[in-house]
């Protein structure tokens, strides 16, 4: 039910903190560990190479995940766009481990690459918020999102959590190895969840900035690097999603290898400055766009702003701060769609779940 919010969307943006901490709980065993089948972190950890597997939002996921594996768990992992990799199947590593992200659990490219991965007898396993769902019966294991129904085409909620049960495997695996986590994973989490809810409070912020850049633009770009780079990607397919703004996201630093030819007087360009050891560099493709014209929408952390910065977001562990950092993004988008009277959870010539190839 909707209550009294006017789209699910905009209710399943302000549901994120309590999905965060609904995971945390549903996910604490006893003492401090992670509950988890053991068979996952032995299977996971047993393999060479993780695969995930995924479309749309759900690879965006994914490539943030991709991240927490190898950083926290130290597993080289690949991401997939699962309707490319079913026939372009890449030269697989002698004992891969399958991952499937999936709000639904019905994504028929997935479902695909699935079927045939279990041909060859592969371990597999899917992230799903709907347990129960197809893809979650025929992988060998499930990892639930707890993130509740989700109904707005457009998904928002299911993308934190999804980030939220990548860096909780990956911090459990971290764990089981023996590997030593630099900070608290619960207590990093919940500051997340307060971040988000202090983002969610500032609507009328978003809905301002949504209004600045977005009114009468044809096109928007989103940039980032690093972790902020699959921020920007996601950003940039919720804002085309909802809104129909021609809108891509890209990495900063290949600007200059061709996209910087398409920024003209006014042309929005949203930045994510979340990353320390990029800090600069994106600073200066900013600067660089600012030089052609470009509008530019700078979002750093609190506390490590510089003048000029368009909006902060609150310091959380700088590994966790794309759960964070999409907030602004997905707010942005859904002000946006509604400024265009566009219909904000059910856009045109788009399903919830895409159940054919
Ligand atoms: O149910 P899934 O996570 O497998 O769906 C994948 C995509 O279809 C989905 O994320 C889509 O991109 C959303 N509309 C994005 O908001």
């Amino acid at each position: 039910e909707k209550g009294s919010y006017a789209h699910y969307m905009l209710k399943e943006i302000d549901e994120q903190p309590i999905v965060i901490r609904r995971i945390l709980e549903k996910y604490q065993g006893e003492n401090e560990d992670i509950l988890i089948d053991p068979n996952i972190r032995i299977g996971m950890n047993q393999a060479d190479r993780i695969y995930i597997i995924a479309a749309g939002t759900s690879y965006h996921a994914g490539l943030v995940g991709k991240g927490y594996l190898e950083k926290l768990a130290g597993i080289p992992t690949e991401v997939h766009i699962a309707s490319e990799f079913n026939y372009n199947m890449p030269l697989l590593s002698e004992n891969p481990f399958f991952l499937f992200i999936s709000q639904s659990g019905e994504t028929a490219d997935s479902r695909a690459v699935l079927v045939q991965i279990k041909r060859m007898g592969f371990p597999t396993m899917t992230i799903t918020n709907v347990p129960g769902s197809t893809l979650s019966r025929e992988a060998d294991f499930t990892l639930p999102l707890y993130a509740g129904p989700e109904i707005a085409v457009a998904s928002t909620k299911a993308y934190t959590a999804q980030l939220a049960v990548l860096a909780l495997l990956a911090a459990d695996i971290a764990i089981y190895k023996g590997l030593k986590l630099d900070f608290n994973f619960k207590q990093e989490m919940a500051i997340v969840a307060n971040a988000i809810e202090t983002l969610c409070d500032q609507k009328d912020r978003f809905r301002e900035l949504s209004q600045e850049y977005f009114t009468n633009t044809r096109n928007a770009f989103f940039i980032g690097r690093s972790a902020d780079y699959y921020v920007a990607m996601e950003g940039a397919l919720k804002l085309k999603e909802i809104s129909y703004i021609q809108a891509e996201g890209f990495a900063g630093g290949e600007l200059k290898h061709g996209t910087i030819a398409l920024i003209e007087d006014g042309t929005p360009v949203i930045a994510l400055v979340t990353q320390n050891n990029v800090d600069g560099l994106i600073r200066g493709n900013v600067q660089e766009v600012v030089a052609r014209g470009a509008h530019p929408m700078v979002i750093s952390i609190e506390g490590q702003e510089e003048k000029g910065d368009t909006c902060t977001i609150p310091a959380v562990h700088e590994i966790l701060s794309p759960l964070v950092s999409v907030v602004p993004l997905q707010l942005l988008a859904y002000y946006a769609a509604l400024q265009r009277n566009c219909d904000v959870d059910k856009p045109r010539n788009l399903a919830k779940s895409v159940t054919v190839e």
